[in-house]
């Protein structure tokens, strides 16, 4: 097992790996940004050491509070969210959350957020410095496998979405942000665009490791009786079951524009829908929303994609994409 392999798959007989640049996922089920925190709030639901990955909150390089209350409703389908990036900062961040990271065995993708390319740029360079003056024993992990670049974000006023719909400013963050790792780049894409292939081709023209697709899908509840948008800041971000077949189309557009990985989410709750993703074309999965409501649920879609590839033969995780008729 490589330095960058982690353990902790059950062992089902089958390759359920997942290779983005050199990282080497043990298996294709995620939990996603915004869902999952730090990790510490789940540790007495979820399993970590069985997931894939863990993607963090996002990071940015200054404390953020977040858009005013209310931020969260429920929608027949899902959710609006308006969270608004609120977040410690990176400072603290590496300070208090990264020591948490570290326990964890699964792969641990960092989600960075920013205003301008100097923003994304800075968050890491604090991030690579830090770990690089680190002194670490040999079974210690350095505790950030990969950073997750959220260009997509619809809850902030200026920047995360004014990156995400423009082909150019991807394609030159993405390249910058390479001068500052070593470590694979995940590019996390917007559905809210016109043409969601066109910016996944910047940004692996760009250099990017893979691609997450999608981010939330910009929605609005008003209340009726007060007569006011049902959240503070009006529009949010719609996640959940109501948007996975737009995660679906989108994955399978993008995964047909690129040759690198595409993660896919949006609305998986179930091994069915994971396992639709992955006919569509990608070779990895998060579970976000899902997440409130059955914390058990990426233990339930591995479980439920393991019976899937046994029942059709198929050997290798990554091979499920190149099924679809
Ligand atoms: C409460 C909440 C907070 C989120 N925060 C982030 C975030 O910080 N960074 C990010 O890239 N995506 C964030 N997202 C988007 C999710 O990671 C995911 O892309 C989206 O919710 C679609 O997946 P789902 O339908 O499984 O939730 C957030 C979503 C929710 C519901």
């Amino acid at each position: 097992m490589s330095e960058k392999e982690h353990k902790g798959t059950p062992d089902s007989g089958l390759d359920l790996s997942v290779h983005i640049g050199q990282l080497v996922m043990p298996n294709p089920v995620g939990v996603a940004s915004g869902t999952f925190g730090y990790g510490e709030d789940y540790d007495e639901l979820v399993h970590t050491d069985a997931l894939g990955a863990l993607y963090t909150k996002a990071v940015t390089l200054e404390a953020r509070r977040g858009n005013p209350a209310p931020r969260l409703v429920e929608t027949p389908m899902g959710l609006i969210n308006s969270i608004g990036l609120a977040n410690p900062g990176v400072d603290q961040f590496l300070q208090e959350k990264l020591p948490l990271l570290r326990r964890h065995r699964c792969a641990v993708i960092v989600n960075v957020a920013g205003s301008t390319e100097d923003d994304y740029a800075a968050v890491i360079e604090r991030i690579e410095s830090h770990l690089a003056a680190e002194v670490l024993g040999p079974e210690e992990r350095r505790g950030v496998d990969g950073y997750e670049i959220n260009v997509s974000c619809p809850n902030v006023h200026r920047g995360g979405m004014s990156f995400g719909i423009d082909p150019v400013l991807i394609e030159r963050l993405t390249r910058s942000l390479k001068n500052h790792t070593g470590r694979p780049l995940i590019l996390k894409l917007s559905p809210n665009v016109t043409d969601i292939a066109e910016i996944a081709r910047a940004a692996e023209a760009g250099g990017a490791d893979a691609i997450s697709c999608i981010n939330t899908v910009v929605g609005m509840s008003i209340d009726t009786e007060k007569l006011r948008p049902a959240i503070g800041r009006g529009t949010g971000g719609l996640s959940g079951p109501a948007i996975r077949p737009i995660g679906v189309a989108a994955t399978y557009r993008v995964s047909r524009a690129v040759h690198i990985p595409v993660i896919g989410l949006g609305g998986i709750a179930r091994a069915d829908d994971a396992i639709q993703y992955l006919l569509a074309g990608a070779q990895a999965v998060q579970i976000g929303t899902a997440l409130f409501s059955n914390p058990r649920a990426p233990h339930e879609v591995l479980d439920g994609i393991v019976g899937w590839m046994r029942r059709h033969s198929v050997r290798a995780v990554r091979d499920i994409r190149l099924m679809l008729q």
